[in-house]
């Protein structure tokens, strides 16, 4: 179990917009536009080919890490996998908050949870996501989508879990923690949000203040 725990942290902790932003930038993605180290932030920066590469990446991570998790707690544990696969996914998600090898300053944990996410429950997912392309691509602003999409996420849960003839309280329960996970990282954000000083799609290169 602890197992499961420590390697999805240290896969969750390979910071991709780091990675990338020292390629395509030749620096760290960290001292520009919103100072985050997330896909968001690599793409005003660094291009649409650059966040493409993130967007993989932290993708990756996340569903690599429920994967894990899902067949230690099987095969290995004989337990319901279920419990591994949110164990996997949660950590995925710490690393890559907290990386080890980038002194603990990373991303906010967006497209990791996707990535974890997707592989427990698909369709919430999916609805979510169109949640997120309506609100990013109408506002601009890819925070709000985000802050929203985290919102909506449980509540699409439990409704999916529930016409799929489910119980609804674990999983409702699991995607609370993730939507907390990410709503407090955006923090930062939701104040210029209120301040109305948030970024919006084209900014470029700014240097953090
Ligand atoms: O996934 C992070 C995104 O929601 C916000 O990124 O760089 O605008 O803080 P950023």
């Amino acid at each position: 179990m602890a197992g499961v725990a420590l390697v999805s942290y240290l896969l969750g902790s390979v910071s991709w917009a780091v990675i990338v932003g020292k390629v395509f930038l030749k620096d760290d993605v960290r001292k520009y536009g919103s100072g985050n180290a997330g896909m968001t932030n690599v793409l005003r920066t660094a291009g649409k080919g650059a966040a493409a590469l993130v967007a993989v990446g932290d993708f990756s991570k996340g569903a690599i890490s429920v994967l894990l998790g899902r067949l230690v707690f099987q095969y290995a544990l004989g337990l319901d996998p279920i419990y591994g696969a949110y164990l996997g996914g949660y950590f995925a998600v710490l690393g890559h908050i907290f990386p080890l090898y980038f002194h603990f300053k990373g991303g906010k944990g967006v497209l990791t949870s996707a990535g974890a996410a997707v592989l427990i429950d698909p369709i919430s997912v999916a609805l979510t996501a169109v949640v997120f392309a309506a609100v990013t691509f109408t506002s601009k602003i890819v925070s709000l989508g985000s802050i929203v999409m985290a919102l909506c996420y449980p509540v699409i849960t439990y409704f999916v879990s529930r016409a799929l003839g489910r119980d609804p309280v674990t999983v409702t329960i699991c995607a609370v923690i993730f939507a907390a996970i990410i709503v407090f990282m955006h923090r930062s954000n939701i104040g210029r949000l209120l301040r109305g000083e948030e970024n919006r799609f084209g900014k470029k290169k700014e240097k953090v203040q």
